[in-house]
């Protein structure tokens, strides 16, 4: 019965709430990311994901995965540091000290593991990004800081019940509707992505192109999102602004190049110049 306010967030929009980085500024002034992600045969979704969370200004960042999925991930990305078996670790409720926001899911299977991992976040009060593998059909406890969901529709059909076919036709109203009942903000995916709040607001991307139609780039995505919730004052902004900033990428690599070419770890490579025209 809530009518969603929604508006496009443009590319000024990204301008105006872009933080500045202070010339006093320390590590410890942009967040300190814990990042869930990547098994032994899907240890890519946890480098894109930590790559993009790096790129994007997170402090510091702290990556659970298996001891090969960490070799990998040190060896592209010297800066960030690892939680061994971090998986198990947090089902046990050990979180490690001082993080101020945490990403779990891409590259994870849908298991009952990943769900008690999850539960452990929710009881936290870290911001907390869920995607991919830790996607499922659960209840939100009332919590003060953000969850931010990141389903492709597939994956929102698989939270809700409702078919892709059902809620596409009207995906505002849709995603609105949910981040109200469960008071978390769902962006949902694919052309025209929908990022909605539970105060009722909604903005709608409108950059990117079908070069991102591809596995890996919403680990990109979810990377950015943890830096951005764990170095803004505002969510909602952080939250449009990292959605903008993944499509305003692919769209910067199509002025010169190919789309089709386009990975998700080109992402990254794109990151520096796009977001020059912001900071
Ligand atoms: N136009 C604009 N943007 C698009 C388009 C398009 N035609 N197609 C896709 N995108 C964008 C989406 O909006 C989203 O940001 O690309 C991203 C795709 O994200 P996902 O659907 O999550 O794709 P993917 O990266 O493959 O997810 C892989 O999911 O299966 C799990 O665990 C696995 O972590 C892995 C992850
Ligand atoms: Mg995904």
């Amino acid at each position: 019965p809530h009518k969603a306010k929604w508006k496009v967030w443009t590319k000024e929009d990204v301008k105006r709430t872009f933080p500045k980085r202070k010339p006093g500024s320390h590590k410890g002034s942009f967040g300190n990311g814990l990042i869930i992600a990547g098994t032994d045969e899907m240890p890519g979704a946890a480098i894109l994901c930590s790559l993009a969370a790096k790129r994007s200004g997170i402090g510091k960042l702290t990556v659970a995965a298996s001891r090969f999925v960490s070799g990998i991930i040190a060896s592209r990305l010297p800066e960030c540091v690892f939680l061994h078996d971090g998986l198990k670790k947090i089902v046990e409720g050990r979180m490690p000290e001082k993080m101020t926001a945490a990403a779990i899911g891409p590259g994870l299977p849908s298991d009952e593991t990943v769900e008690l991992a999850a539960a452990q976040l929710l009881k936290t009060n870290l911001p907390l990004i869920i995607d991919a593998g830790a996607l499922t059909k659960r209840q939100y406890p009332k919590r003060e800081a953000p969850v931010i969901l990141t389903p492709h529709p597939g994956e929102f059909q698989k939270m809700t019940g409702i078919p892709v076919a059902d809620f596409q036709k009207n995906r505002i109203q849709t995603a609105v509707d949910f981040a109200r009942e469960n008071g978390v903000i769902l962006v949902l995916k694919g052309r025209n992505t929908v990022i909605a709040f539970p105060d009722g607001e909604a903005r709608i991307n409108t950059a990117g192109n079908a070069g991102l139609a591809k596995g890996g780039s919403g680990d990109s995505l979810t990377g950015i999102l943890l830096a951005f919730a764990a170095s803004y004052k505002d969510i909602k902004a952080a939250a449009a602004n990292a959605v903008y900033f993944h499509a305003a990428c692919a769209d910067y690599w199509k002025e010169t190049r190919a789309e089709t070419t386009l990975l998700a770890s080109d992402l990254n490579e794109t990151m520096p110049f796009v977001m020059k025209e912001f900071e």
